[in-house]
């Protein structure tokens, strides 16, 4: 994988003039890989890489020949490197091949609450399936406390003691903290089989764990040429002299951009398949960098928007904005060079003006939609990066998310900020907790009927 950075608006100097800091910073965050809140960092490499490949590869093998639905039940860093990696390695109409094609089971992942979406995910699965019997509820929540997650557990753990009695429980797997925690009680009194979401790794950091492994080696994709990805931009990423440092640069130039007034940071991949990975992307650079106080207490609101868009679709929806709006934006452009298939776009009867299509392909066009779209943007002076695939497989895809979770990890050391909490998250949950009457939270209630209370809307 490479990236073209700093190309155009900042230049070379200013980076230069951090070099000295930033050296130091990639140094602190080297010598704290693997402990605290960074043990993310460790995944792709031993002893954590074997272990959870070991556990994954063993309930994989016992379940994946009798299995023709998954269903994962999680939501936030629980769902979304799932939904990313099966839509970046698997292809698009997955759930409908054949199941001798596929070699692995259909994939729903129920990340929302949203009863009709929820119930037709269920429908779908038992006029398939309805006894149940070749479908694998995988639940995935560190805490095993979130509601969304938890309230879907008790409706499919219902609905497997009603298909399926005492054999309900070789249908479930857990995917929790391992030692501690709601659904840890559950899983060791149902005797569920469990993953470990590993100590360290909070939930936006855990794609590379069995969080995410678990659901993508059902389906077949590669998770060692994953990790292998992985661990490759990791040394990449632990090269001290910034210059030679990917994530050092990429998040050197969006924290800086940010400071000069470039608040909303776009990922633009010119490839369907990633367009799901924009989505995880938003999560990470959200969650993370979005934070009221910094290390040292003092209020700064910190954070740039993440925002996500597809090329070229979007080209006919965002771009004005981007190009003519305000010049507020850092446009990140994902592409990948060389296609597993394309299509030759051939000739044809009449519509001349059409004629200079004939004899190219799809891929092609994207291309140079592509070279196009950057050419406008520089015109209007727009920043922006691209970062290139040479392919689209489980190796690059793997780099692609070390090289983001380290950029992330450097611009919440930029920032000054705590880059592993999320304190406003909680806060939802809590509030939550309140209203759906959970013993211990009233004063919640309380709280959002206060402040809430007597507002209503009426048109
Ligand atoms: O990144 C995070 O920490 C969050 O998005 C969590 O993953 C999300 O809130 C779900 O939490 P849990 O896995 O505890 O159910």
């Amino acid at each position: 994988m490479s990236e073209r950075v700093g190309e155009h608006g900042i230049g070379a100097d200013a980076l230069a003039g951090a070099r000295g800091a930033l050296r130091e910073l990639i140094e602190d965050l080297n010598r704290s890989r693997g402990t605290g809140w960074e043990r993310w960092r460790t995944l792709p490499f031993d002893p954590a890489r074997s272990e959870h490949v070991g556990a994954v590869r063993d309930l994989v093998g016992k379940l994946r020949p009798a299995t023709d639905n998954l269903v994962v039940l999680g939501i936030g860093g629980s769902a979304l490197g799932n939904i990313a990696l099966h839509s970046a390695l698997r292809p698009a109409n997955w759930n409908l091949l054949p199941h001798e094609t596929r070699g692995g089971p259909r994939l729903f992942v129920l990340d929302n609450v949203d009863p009709v979406f929820t119930g037709g995910v269920l429908d779908e699965v038992r006029r398939d399936d309805p006894g149940l019997s070749r479908t694998v509820f995988n639940v995935i929540s560190k805490s095993g406390e979130t509601a969304e997650t938890a309230s879907q557990f008790m409706i499919v753990r219902s609905m497997l003691a009603d298909a399926l009695g005492d054999d309900a429980a070789r249908h479930v797997v857990a995917i929790t903290d391992p030692r501690q925690g709601t659904m840890r009680e559950i899983c060791d009194r149902a005797g569920y089989a469990t993953l470990p979401v590993p100590d360290g790794v909070g939930g936006r950091f855990s794609i590379l764990s069995p969080v995410g492994l678990f659901s993508a080696a059902m389906c077949g994709i590669d998770i060692d040429a994953l990790l292998d990805g992985a661990a490759e931009m990791d040394a990449r990423c632990s090269e001290t002299d910034p210059s030679r440092n990917p994530a050092a640069i990429l998040a050197w130039l969006l924290v800086e951009l940010d400071r000069r007034g470039k608040h909303n940071h776009v990922m633009m991949p010119y490839a369907n398949a990633l367009y799901s990975m924009a989505d995880w992307f938003r999560q990470l650079w959200a969650e993370s960098l979005g934070k009221r106080v910094d290390l040292d207490g003092r209020e700064v609101f910190a954070g740039p928007t993440p925002i996500k868009a597809m090329g070229a679709t979007d080209q006919h929806s965002q771009m004005q904005l981007y190009r003519e709006g305000p010049n507020d934006k850092v446009i990140g452009f994902v592409e990948v060079e060389s296609f597993d298939r394309d299509l030759d776009i051939p000739g044809g009867p009449g519509a001349e003006s059409l004629q200079y299509l004939h004899g190219s392909t799809l891929g092609k066009l994207l291309a140079a939609e592509k070279r196009a779209t950057e050419y406008a943007l520089v015109d209007s002076e727009r920043p922006n990066f691209t970062i290139t695939l040479p392919r689209l497989d489980a190796f690059h895809v793997g780099q692609f998310i070390q090289l983001w979770e380290i950029t992330t990890a450097v611009a919440g050391r930029l920032l000054n900020i705590d880059a592993y909490d999320q304190p406003a998250v909680e806060t939802g949950k809590v509030a939550t907790f309140g209203l759906m009457g959970r013993p211990g939270y009233e004063q919640w209630k309380t709280k959002v009927d206060g402040r809430l209370g007597g507002r209503e809307y009426v048109v």
